[in-house]
């Protein structure tokens, strides 16, 4: 638990967290975060922009009456009851997405990332469209979106990423998912394998069903996997084989709408799957391997058969005449399959089937469960295993997810607990896989840790997306460096033990080095320098020796000066020593001062809100008596410095060398604060 304790606060400060402490905690912080201007009232658009930038939007199901409640809303500017009833239709979904509490709690900082990570792709106009029937052939060879749906619900739309598209191959994970819902692992085991296939996705050759069993008879052999055609055709086969053609498509489109957030009553925003019919016809013309792989499935018993009866025959009187007879279970599946792979759907729909998945089978937006638990946990492997074929192995090695594409140019990704990417880009490599959605599924593992064995990675560069970009900076270093400052050798030997790197710096650039030395910490100095960190100088150029020396600790500077290193004297700027000096707040979740202190340096004024609404006071100072407003200042990110003025930051607080913010703004020439803050002094 966290609890503020504000000592001696200035006038102006008094009077806006007096006013705080009289509104309930959690909701009188969100509320406050919001503020504006030093106002006592929320703006109506500023709420929405801070929703969007949380990943929600303006159509999201879940915050129909929220969102009409305050469109109702009389004025523009919202007070603290009027607010507090308005979120509350909004459940907890609002407060989460102002607390920072979503799937990804940067869902800006996500954002600008991908749209980075488009516009480097967006050039490369390699590979071909899928030539093999026209409909596929004709499509505009330009299109390219991103979608990308977190557990949450949060989406990130970019591009072509509304527009309809051959979802193809990608069906198969949708119904295999469908299946093993259906009738349950053990049966659809006995029909179609969970192996890798090594293969094309079109190879005709089944695998030995069991241990031990023999390939004399054709009754043990079934397809490898639902991933590659013989697989899939297999899986569709058991789809209520029962029923019609017609009947079967109806509920195989139903059955991949709700995965995807349709909903009955069709209130969702989101359609079931169009049928494209042209496209089931040609690839019915064209389909000759997937038409043998049909009748290799009845041939090994695998289809089960129809139970009509053998129609009689015409010709009797004919003595070389008969009716040629074809068993309607493999047709009808097979015409099951080509319809299936001629739905159409945009990338989010399937970005938000991924996210389905991602979510263990309950879809983030309509909150319908539409695969239990069991079924996700074993449907993914299989997609992880085979989903793009025989670069499956490869693939998983350098992007880690289960994933799968289709030659409609689509590749799904699922990151699970985690979301649902969908990439479309119909240009396609020789193996069938859209090039640019291969490039955007690269860069995002390169990005961020989102790869299955990522766990294991402590030496990267590469950010958490399910931590706020500030919490991971401050992780980096904020522990070693309390605890240096601490004097707490076993959470640095802990730290060692974990790999963590003890001479990360701050945003000074101030290390465990430095605050062990400032606070006479001689065993913390000792460890440090015995396990071959070394003195590097912070912000100001100063060394830990001067922290050692401006405090007296002579001990520490004897260590030191036996180094071979070449220290400079730090260079502070402190106008007027004995001016002016307002007090801090102290807070005792010393993880997070570090992490607004980052929030502030990186000008992320939505970092900072976020935090504020989690009831930080954002005056609070670290183990350098830093604050959010000096390091805005320095920085020269004004409209940071101008949030935290408004959130009731003091002026005058001095850090460890006495200086204010505003020195810090003169110190690195910051113009427009150092303009702003001297306004405010007068
Ligand atoms: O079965 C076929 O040939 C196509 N309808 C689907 C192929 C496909 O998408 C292969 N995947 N990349």
């Amino acid at each position: 638990m966290t609890s503020t304790e504000k000592k001696a606060p200035s006038k102006k400060e008094e009077s806006v967290f007096d006013w705080l402490k009289t509104l309930p905690p959690r909701e009188g912080n969100i509320f406050f975060s919001l503020c504006e201007g030093g106002k006592k009232t929320v703006n109506k658009s500023k709420l929405k922009e801070a929703l969007f930038d949380s990943g929600l939007q303006i159509n999201d199901f879940r915050l129909r009456s929220f969102f009409e409640k305050l469109d109702r809303h009389r004025s523009n500017d919202i007070e603290f009851e009027d607010f507090n009833s308005i979120i509350k239709a909004g459940g907890l979904l609002i407060e989460k997405a102002l607390r920072g509490e979503l799937a990804v709690p940067d869902f800006r900082d996500f954002s600008i990332n991908l749209d980075k990570i488009y516009d480097e792709i967006r050039p490369n106009r390699s590979g071909d469209l899928a030539k093999y029937i026209p409909p596929l052939a004709e499509v505009d060879p330009e299109q390219f979106g991103i979608a990308v749906v977190t557990t949450d619900g949060q989406i990130y739309q970019r591009g072509d990423s509304d527009v309809d598209f051959s979802i193809q191959s990608m069906c198969k994970v949708f119904n295999y998912s469908i299946v093993v819902e259906n009738l349950g692992l053990d049966k659809v085991n006995r029909h179609v394998g969970a192996e890798p296939s090594g293969r094309q996705f079109d190879d005709l050759t089944l695998m030995v069903k069991g241990m031990g069993g023999s390939s004399l008879n054709p009754n043990n052999q079934i397809p490898f996997n639902p991933m590659v055609n013989a697989g899939a055709i297999m899986t569709t086969g058991l789809i209520n084989p029962k029923n019609s053609t017609g009947q079967r498509l109806d509920y195989i489109r139903e059955q991949f709408g709700r995965i995807v957030g349709w909903n009955a009553m069709e209130t969702s925003g989101i359609k079931r799957p169009r049928f494209n019919k042209n496209m089931a016809r040609q690839e019915n013309f064209k389909g000759y391997n997937n038409i043998a792989t049909g009748f290799l499935l009845m041939a090994t018993g695998n289809i089960p058969h129809s139970d009509s009866l053998l129609p009689e025959d015409a010709h009797e009187d004919k003595e070389y005449e008969y009716d040629f007879y074809i068993e309607p279970a493999v047709t009808n599946a097979l015409k099951v399959y080509f319809s299936i792979c001629s739905l159409e759907m945009t990338a989010k729909d399937i970005a938000m089937g991924a996210a389905t998945l991602a979510n263990g089978g309950v879809c983030p937006i309509t909150q319908d469960r539409v695969l239990s638990q069991s079924t996700v946990r074993n449907v993914l492997p299989v997609v992880q295993m085979a989903g793009m074929y025989n670069s499956s192995g490869k693939f998983f090695q350098e992007i880690g997810l289960p994933s799968k594409s289709g030659v409609g140019g689509g590749i799904l990704l699922i990151v699970p607990q985690l979301m649902g990417i969908c990439i479309f880009s119909p240009r396609l490599d020789s193996v069938g896989n859209s090039v640019r959605g291969l490039e955007v599924a690269r860069k995002i593992t390169q990005k961020y840790l989102v790869h299955l064995f990522d766990g294991t990675m402590t030496d990267t560069n590469r950010i958490d997306p399910k931590v706020p970009i500030s919490k991971w900076r401050a992780s980096s270093c904020g522990e070693a460096i309390w605890a240096a400052s601490n004097g707490d050798v076993r959470s640095l030997e802990r730290l060692t033990s974990q790999q963590r790197d003890l001479q990360a710096g701050d945003y000074d650039i101030r290390t465990p080095l430095h605050l062990a030395s400032a606070e006479g910490q001689t065993e913390v100095v000792k460890y440090l320098l015995n396990n071959g960190v070394q003195p590097i100088p912070d912000r100001w150029g100063g060394y830990p020796i001067s922290d050692a020396k401006d405090n007296g600790h002579n001990e520490i500077v004897e260590l030191f000066t036996k180094l071979d290193v070449n220290y400079s004297e730090p260079v502070h700027l402190v106008e007027d020593p004995d001016g002016e000096t307002d007090e801090m707040a102290t807070f005792d979740n010393e993880m997070m001062v570090i992490e607004l202190l980052f929030a502030a340096f990186e000008n992320d004024v939505p970092g900072i809100r976020q935090l504020v609404a989690r009831s930080i006071p954002v005056h609070a100072g670290d183990y350098d008596l830093r604050t959010a407003l000096h390091l805005a200042s320095a920085e020269g990110s004004l409209q940071a410095v101008k949030y935290l003025i408004e959130h009731g930051h003091p002026l005058n607080v001095r850090d460890r060398w006495g200086a204010t913010p505003l020195d810090e703004a003169k110190r690195e020439k910051r113009d427009s604060v150092i303009k702003y803050l001297s306004s405010l002094k007068k």
